[in-house]
């Protein structure tokens, strides 16, 4: 392991170095990895939740800022209700009345979002303490993160293996590869859950940032917000982000699908190309600093929100609290609810197969 250079300096090689981030409430050991690439670049992971804590990414001057949400202390990701940085399973997103038949049994899960099933659960993969491993790669340095999940937890059936690889590379993106296999015929939905603000944590809301999403689509919510079935056009909608748009510009319309989400709470339908490789999602730019973030991935949906239940009371990193818009997420993923809606994309992992999909979040700027 190396030492850590200053962020904002200027090391010559990548490096990876563990701390300790502090014990559970039931006493387990947690850390903390700092992956830093040759250009100074850093990210800084748990196994707690596998969470990103922090990400720290130059802009145009060179100047360094940490555009993740998160908190100083182990135990703010112990309390964490709104998921920062973290990893998100067994089912990322809502499953309507916490429930969906395979082949004709029906799995009751726990419901810990009115009547319905959010992001895994009471204690879903945010709240799991991860196996670490920590990796050369060949372009930047990477942390593996593993995690068995048994048969029955939160109601999901078969044990799912699962890793989650983290790379950051001297090209200052953020790849997150997500693999996991299963005994027994389940359902998979896996995303990470980094809010960004790209003029930096805690600056304030995020709705001057510029917008383009690649989808001709989003699933329309009912007011527990889970999909109708419905694909709607985002043509003429305050849902269009085809055109690079302000985050704010349209964000208070008076618009149903606004009111249901609070603002943008929604799941996109990406123009996916035929091969099966990343493709570009959606592209962010902050125009006061000329950070841009690409998303990239292979999955077929973005839950695009805009931090809208954010409430400014919880303590943040720094002594920042986070009012409400003061971050957007871009969550990679298959559609909400998909369970339960026959059209849209399976997720179903059956035994012998192997759950794949990557997701990059790319940093540059812009002048
Ligand atoms: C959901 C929001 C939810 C947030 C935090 C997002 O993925 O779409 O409705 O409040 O996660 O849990």
């Amino acid at each position: 392991m190396t030492t850590l250079a200053p962020t904002g300096a200027t090391p010559q090689h990548s490096s990876i170095s563990k701390k300790q981030f502090g014990k559970t409430p039931d006493g387990q050991s947690v850390d903390l990895f700092v992956l830093t690439n040759k250009g100074g670049a850093e990210a800084t992971i748990t196994n707690y939740g596998g969470a990103v804590v922090s990400l720290k990414v130059p802009d145009r001057n060179g100047k360094f800022a940490d555009v993740v949400l998160g908190y100083d202390a182990l135990d703010g990701y112990v309390n964490d209700k709104a998921y920062f940085g973290a990893i998100v399973g067994r089912y990322g997103n809502r499953i309507a009345h916490a429930q969906f038949v395979l082949d004709g049994k029906t799995y009751a899960l726990a419901k810990n979002n009115g009547d319905n099933s959010l992001h895994g659960g009471i204690r879903g993969f945010n709240k799991a303490l991860w196996t670490a491993k920590t990796l050369s790669a060949k372009d930047g340095q990477s942390l593996e993160l593993s995690y068995l999940s048994k048969d029955g937890e939160e109601g999901f059936p078969g044990n799912l293996k699962v890793t989650v690889t983290y790379t950051l590379t001297d090209a200052n993106a953020l790849k997150i590869e997500y693999s996991a296999t299963t005994d027994k015929k389940t359902v998979v939905n896996l995303t990470n859950h980094s809010y960004f603000n790209l003029a930096g944590q805690g600056s304030g809301d995020i709705l001057g940032h510029l917008l383009t999403i690649q989808a001709d689509q989003f699933t329309p919510v009912d007011s527990g917000l889970i999909p109708t079935g419905e694909l709607r056009d985002v043509m003429d909608t305050p849902f269009d982000f085809r055109k690079l748009t302000a985050i704010g510009a349209r964000i208070n319309q008076d618009d149903e699908q606004l009111k249901l989400g609070t603002g943008y709470d929604h799941n996109f339908v990406l123009r996916m190309p035929m091969d099966h490789g990343e493709y570009l999602a959606a592209r962010v730019l902050e125009p006061a600093s000329g950070r841009v973030l690409e998303v990239w991935t292979t999955e077929p949906g973005v839950q695009f929100y805009t931090g809208n239940f954010l409430d400014g009371k919880t303590p943040g990193k720094g002594g920042h609290t986070y009012p409400r818009r003061n971050a957007f997420c871009l969550e990679t993923q298959h559609f909400p609810d998909s369970p339960n809606q026959p059209k849209f994309p399976s997720v179903v992992l059956n035994p012998g197969e192997r759950y794949h999909t990557i997701t990059t979040y790319k940093f540059s700027t812009e002048k």
